[in-house]
């Protein structure tokens, strides 16, 4: 579809409406979505805990890119692109290692941690290695959790820290640990799992062992006591009961969007666990179960969610047109030790089976909206954040 065609669509696009089926299955459209949204936004990449020794790296990987997060010598975060400067083969080739060089299996190009050449054989006496490194892209280190951008000059992530250092401050995420870290490929175009994150009115329908506890899933239901109740309670455990958002759509903010809530969760639950109680030791420096729960993001495609004993990340990521990645981390306080003072499978209960089910929720979606017969229907109220997040991702990819 040319950008022509593209602009008409976007510009005929129906208020509160879902989004019309080239949006799904369009190369074009996808195309503009990786290099419009992916490559000009803020992404979660992983923790500083998955890299604590020199030479530490793992794989960050979408779209066909791949970019290796590395503690360098220097003891920084370096973002390095996977593509080798001779002929341009992949360098790191397993998940995530240890190295004290990254060396290049095809023709054995060898670089520091920092990207630099530092070795290449049969080059000839006068080739100089000293202008050639791995490409570089942006990082930001926020309480140890780690966002990359690929843009040459991204959006600052100043607002970012300034909106949110606060808020995060109890959780002491840069002292935390990842306790479990889970990909779940989903056969669907990314915007599906992202459409399906941003509205829980699918939660009551599918999501029994989430709704049990989180009054998102009812929101009718929620009385202003129940807030005020937990709300206050959540300043004597030490937590924020502010709220903040950023959405960016102009230039200068473009990706760099965040995000902060606290909320009450039923009575009876303190945690989101299969009994509602705690999983893990109270984190960071919170002083109490306040019955709440927070949410927050970085960026349009990575959130979280913020329990007073555990935070788990999500971040979605295309893979190709029609199948993306939810990629899940479980953040626990780093001195928590599994069979001690939590039990894994207890931690990641509910977030895995509550992924498992949006997994399957989300592929029957993209088999119907590949049908002759898909039509966009009309969004309901519990999907007005739903329509805020498709209005923002139309203009942010209208040419
Ligand atoms: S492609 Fe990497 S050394 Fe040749
Ligand atoms: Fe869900």
């Amino acid at each position: 579809m040319d950008k022509q065609a593209i602009k008409a669509l976007i510009e005929a696009h129906p208020a509160r409406t879902a989004l019309d089926q080239a949006f799904y299955t369009d190369a074009d459209i996808y195309e503009r979505d990786v290099s419009q949204i992916y490559l000009k936004s803020w992404l979660y990449a992983g923790h500083i805990s998955e890299i604590v020794n020199i030479g530490d790296w793992f794989l960050f990987e979408l779209a066909g890119e791949s970019v290796i997060i590395v503690r360098s010598s220097e003891d920084q975060v370096s973002a390095l692109l996977n593509v080798c400067r001779h002929r341009g083969s992949r360098i790191c080739l397993e998940k995530k290692g240890c190295a004290r060089r990254l060396i290049c299996r095809y023709h054995a190009w060898t670089y520091d941690l920092e990207g630099h050449l530092r070795g290449a054989a049969h080059m000839g006496e006068d080739f100089d290695k000293s202008g050639i490194s791995l490409k570089k892209i942006h990082t930001e280190v926020l309480d140890g959790m780690i966002y990359v951008n690929f843009a040459e000059q991204p959006a600052p992530f100043e607002p970012v820290r300034e909106g949110l250092t606060e808020c995060l401050r109890p959780y002491r995420l840069e002292n935390a640990r990842v306790a479990h870290r889970q990909t779940y490929a989903i056969e669907a175009n990314w915007k599906l799992s992202v459409e399906n994150y941003t509205e829980c009115y699918h939660c009551a329908p599918s999501h029994p062992e989430y709704s049990r506890g989180h009054s998102l899933a009812k929101p009718e239901a929620r009385s202003a006591a129940l807030m005020d109740e937990v709300m206050s309670r959540a300043q004597a455990c030490g937590l924020s009961d502010k709220s903040v958002s950023r959405i960016y759509l102009d230039a200068e903010g473009f990706g760099a969007d965040y995000a902060y809530e606290r909320y009450p969760m039923w009575r009876g639950h303190v945690t989101g666990s299969e009994d509602g109680q705690p999983v893990a030791p109270l984190m960071g420096d919170i002083k109490g179960y306040d019955g709440g729960t927070t949410d927050f993001q970085v960026g349009p495609v990575s959130f979280a969610l913020a329990y007073c004993d555990y935070v788990v990340i999500y971040r979605f990521t295309p893979v190709s047109l029609h199948q993306s990645e939810c990629d899940i981390s479980w953040l626990v306080n780093a001195d928590a030790e599994a069979g001690k003072d939590y039990d894994k499978d207890r931690l990641v209960w509910l977030w895995d089976v509550t992924t498992a089910a949006d997994k399957r929720i989300i592929e029957y979606n993209a088999e119907g909206v590949k049908s002759r017969y898909y039509e966009p229907g009309p969004l309901s109220k519990m999907e007005d954040y739903t329509w805020k997040y498709m209005s923002w991702y139309l203009q942010a990819i209208k040419p």
